[in-house]
């Protein structure tokens, strides 16, 4: 609060000293991609807000940005400054330097990947910017390089994810069957894979008749999800599940599962999962292809707001927030639950 009250004063003083010399060296975004705006004195006493953004890489993502940006208007009282990264981290650590050059009151990061972020925190730090981890997660030596974090839980959503399969097959007289699987990972690095791979990995070594053939990254987008299925499908005859480690994925796998003459879903030859339950997820388990989807929210941008709210008021904030999560299957009312979903 008190750095963006000092930041009014010196822009007001810079309005002045602008009047009588015309500054060729403003600040202006690095590399523009994805920038919506720069911060300008039309800011005003409006909370200035850099959101690295990771992409748009998954209907997940799309619901997340939406979030964002319909939090935080300047109705609401904030100046948001949009940086979509296209899932390159070098993007995002451009972004997060553009954001502390324009001097903004908060940065808001959904990193690409856990690792390689220290630097560009310690920038942050010395220059009094509090840094918000959203969605995903960083591993840095020191975690007062962010004030908090709040995202799903990635390892309880694998974990979950393998309960049900195992509870699944029990259900369909396949509980002792020797089960071939594969999984489209997400990108390679970033929390949401490193969790959902461990909490699957977690249920799947508690049973030894399941059989892991294969695991490589879709990048967690459909066209990604459909050439790795394609390779799979080449690769072993005998694939009795998938498991996506997001719906997009999941989709992919799907097109790819048809086009090779296969069927899908709880009638089908292959049993196919996905991790989001966004809207298309119940789309596709209603038309009887997906099995289940297992849920990642993605409405951060208010819960964001409330920790950014909470430290304008210089009230304290808990570390680490978790959402909760629940997953969804066929044996569900899905053409009721669908029409309420938010995303
Ligand atoms: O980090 C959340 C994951 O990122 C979502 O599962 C996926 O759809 C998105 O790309």
């Amino acid at each position: 609060m008190k750095k963006r009250v000092l930041s009014i004063i010196a822009m007001l003083a810079m309005t002045v000293s602008m009047a009588a010399c015309s500054s060729p060296s403003a600040p202006t975004p690095e590399d523009g991609e994805g920038d919506d705006t720069n911060v300008s004195s039309e800011a005003g006493d409006l909370i200035t807000v850099g959101y690295a953004q990771v992409g748009a890489e998954s209907d997940w993502r799309t619901a997340n940005t939406e979030s964002f940006k319909s939090t935080f208007t300047e109705e609401n009282g904030y100046k948001l400054i949009f940086d979509d990264a296209q899932q390159k981290q070098e993007n995002q650590i451009k972004a997060i330097r553009s954001f502390i050059q324009q001097d903004v009151d908060y940065i808001v990061v959904a990193p690409v990947v856990e690792t390689g972020w220290e630097t560009v925190l310690e920038e942050a730090k010395e220059a009094g910017i509090p840094v918000i981890l959203s969605d995903r997660m960083m591993q840095v030596s020191d975690d007062e390089l962010y004030v908090a974090w709040v995202g799903g839980n990635f390892v309880k959503e694998g974990e979950t994810c393998g309960e049900w399969l195992a509870k699944y097959l029990e259900e369909n007289g396949r509980g002792s069957e020797e089960i071939n699987m594969v999984t489209i990972q997400g990108t390679i690095g970033a929390s949401a894979q490193v969790g959902r791979t461990e909490g699957f990995n977690n249920i799947l070594t508690q049973h030894d008749n399941w059989k892991m053939l294969d695991m490589q990254s879709g990048e967690f987008t459909q066209a990604k999800g459909q050439e790795v299925m394609e390779s799979f499908l080449k690769s072993y005859d005998d694939i009795d599940v998938v498991i996506c480690e997001n719906d997009n994925e999941a989709f992919g796998a799907i097109d790819a599962i048809k086009a090779a003459g296969k069927t899908c879903g709880p009638d089908g030859d292959i049993i196919v999962v996905g991790f989001d339950s966004v809207k298309a997820a119940f789309e596709s388990m209603i038309a009887g292809d997906l099995n289940a989807t297992f849920e990642c929210n993605p409405l951060h941008g208010p819960r964001v707001a409330e920790i950014i709210q909470k430290l304008e008021a210089g009230e304290s904030v808990d570390k680490i927030q978790y959402v909760d999560e629940s997953y969804f299957d066929t044996s569900m009312d899905l053409e009721t639950i669908l029409p309420e979903r938010a995303y």
